[in-house]
This record gives structure tokens, C-alpha cells and sequence, in this order.
């Protein structure tokens, strides 16, 4: 089951992040303001009661017409069955992305699942994707981290999110 979330899955948004390398963890109270002030833009995902996917997001502050993935994270035993997908699109669909264009997120070079993910997501809207360092290794992580690749989905139709299963 897919739902907006509430402030009370802050704790198990925590944890499931936690279970998902290689993202990093935030605070709980991080996790408790995706939950509660961005609940319409990400999402929750439910399997026999237990969080098993968690996307949060939100809209550019400067930029309304732009979703912005901050997480994405699936629970190891709930992966390679589209759930990350779905929730994306779920959130496309919503009154809060009527006006949303395009869609922004950041990848590690490495990450193999997000960028295969992102990119047939680009595919299943019928849009392009362009891809540009965003925040480099030694300039912005001064080496502690990799560097975060922008990539950025679309322009895409409105309708485009609501056709795809
Ligand atoms: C990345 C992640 C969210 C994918 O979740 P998922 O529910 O298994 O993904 P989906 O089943 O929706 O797959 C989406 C696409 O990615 C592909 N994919 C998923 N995992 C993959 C992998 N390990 N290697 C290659 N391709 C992969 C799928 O084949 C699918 O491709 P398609 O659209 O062409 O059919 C999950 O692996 C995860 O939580 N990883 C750890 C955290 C992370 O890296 N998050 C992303 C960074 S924000």
C-alpha cells in the first residue's frame, strides 16, 4: 500500500534508511519533518504493516515546476518488483505536481540501481535526461564523500505521469 506519510514514521523512515546503504542517515528529526512538512511529496510504502519503501521529496523552492527526490529507499526483501518506481510515480500523480515539469535527483557514479531506476523512469515518461556534476568530491565533500551527480528528467506532460502503471 502506497500513502502519503505521517509524523509517526519518522522512526521507521529512520531505520529502514539506516538498512539501505548508500544512503546517508539523517537525524530522526530530519526524517520527522520529510514526514510530516514534505508528506505530499514523498511517500510511504506499506508491506503486511511494516514501512518497506520510503521516498521523500520536494518541490524546488525557487523552481514549483521541479520535484526534487531527496531518498529513495526500498527494503532489501521488497527490491526488484518496481516498488521504487511506483512511488515516484505515485507522487507525480498527486494535486501537489500538477504544474511539475521535470524531475531533479542526485546519484553517486556508482550506484547502479538508482541510475537504472531514474533512467527508465525517464523512459516510462517519454522523457529525456541530462546528467552534470552537482556537488564534487573535493570542492563540496572535501574528499569525505563521492561526488553527487545532478540529473535532471523532462520536460514531461502532465498526463505522462498519470499513463504510466
Ligand atoms: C535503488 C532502489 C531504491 C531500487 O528499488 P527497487 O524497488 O528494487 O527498484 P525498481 O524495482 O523500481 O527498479 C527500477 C529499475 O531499476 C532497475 N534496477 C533496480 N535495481 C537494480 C540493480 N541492482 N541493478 C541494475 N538495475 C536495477 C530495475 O531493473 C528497473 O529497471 P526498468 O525500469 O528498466 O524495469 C533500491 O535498490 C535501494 O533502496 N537501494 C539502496 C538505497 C539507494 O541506493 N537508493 C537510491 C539513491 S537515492
Amino acid at each position: 500500500m502506497l500513502r502519503r506519510p505521517v509524523s509517526e514514521d519518522g522512526a521507521a523512515v529512520h531505520r529502514l534508511i539506516s538498512r539501505c546503504p548508500p544512503l546517508d542517515e539523517n537525524s530522526i528529526y530530519c526524517n520527522l519533518l520529510q514526514a510530516s512538512h514534505f508528506s505530499d511529496t514523498s511517500v510511504a510504502a506499506e508491506v503486511d504493516g511494516e514501512l518497506a519503501g520510503f521516498v521523500s521529496g520536494y518541490l524546488m523552492p525557487q523552481r514549483p515546476d521541479t520535484l526534487f527526490i531527496w531518498q529513495v529507499a526500498v527494503a532489501s526483501e521488497a527490491r526488484g518488483i518496481g516498488l521504487a518506481g511506483r512511488m515516484i510515480r505515485e507522487i507525480l500523480r498527486r494535486p501537489a505536481c500538477v504544474q511539475v515539469r521535470h524531475l531533479e535527483t542526485t546519484i553517486t557514479p556508482d550506484n547502479t540501481a538508482s541510475w537504472a531506476l531514474f533512467r527508465g523512469l525517464a523512459r516510462k515518461l517519454g522523457a529525456g535526461c541530462v546528467d552534470s556534476v552537482m556537488f564534487d568530491r573535493e570542492r563540496h565533500f572535501r574528499g569525505r564523500h563521492d561526488s553527487e551527480m545532478l540529473l535532471r528528467i523532462g520536460p514531461f506532460a502532465e498526463a505522462a505521469a498519470a499513463s504510466t502503471e
